[in-house]
């Protein structure tokens, strides 16, 4: 059985006709094209699917597509800031402490992470290591051995406090100028880059 959703994924407002038993991790990858969301165990363990779904952490291979029908997604795609002609792309503060950090090996859990980290930073801006070790204690990694990830969270939360890297404004400019929905189908509306409270 079909049914009718729409939500809005990093900014932008997509309806979809998707069968009850679709995961969100599928439709955003699969209908959506945001495959920067990872699936890994596809049974709440790694936290490779890790997103944001109206202000909350939520691992989307956990979560039905239907159940996110009128909801706030951000991924990972919506963090960073796509370049334009004349316009450099940028990354979001968390992901460049990642790469300044060596907080990453293949990558594969990387989006997981920093979704995390971004939910975590978004409640405390200032955490504790015990804080940052509980959020990404329910993230796997099978390559980096966890220290180089606390630190970067560590890092990439001391920039935004001093307000390096902070660019909403840029994201919003450049919200209105891209659009990716690519279904003939789908109705597309610009809207303000998704934020956490
Ligand atoms: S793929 Fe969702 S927790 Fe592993
Ligand atoms: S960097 Fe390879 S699994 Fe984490």
């Amino acid at each position: 059985m079909k049914h009718s959703i729409w939500l809005t994924v990093n900014g932008e407002t997509y309806e979809r006709e998707i069968d009850a038993r679709t995961l969100l991790v599928h439709l955003l990858r699969e209908q959506l094209g945001l495959t920067g969301t990872h699936v890994g165990c596809v049974v709440g363990e790694c936290g490779a699917c890790s997103v944001i779904v109206d202000g909350a952490l939520v691992k989307s291979c956990l979560m039905l597509a239907v159940q996110a029908d009128g909801c706030e997604v951000t991924t990972i795609e919506g963090l960073s800031t796509p370049g334009i002609p004349d316009t450099p792309g940028t990354l979001h503060p968390i992901q460049q402490a990642f790469i300044d950090r060596f907080a990453l090996q293949c990558g594969f859990c990387t989006p997981g992470f920093v979704m995390a980290a971004h939910a975590l930073l978004a409640r405390h801006p200032d955490p504790t290591e015990e804080q940052i070790r509980q959020v990404l204690s329910s993230n796997l990694c099978m390559c980096t051995g966890y220290v180089q990830i606390v630190e970067a969270v560590k890092e990439a939360a001391a920039r935004m406090r001093r307000g390096q890297g902070h660019r909403q404004g840029h994201q919003d400019e450049l919200a209105t100028k891209h659009t990716k929905d690519t279904e003939g189908s789908s109705t597309k509306k610009h809207q303000d880059q998704t934020t956490l409270p």
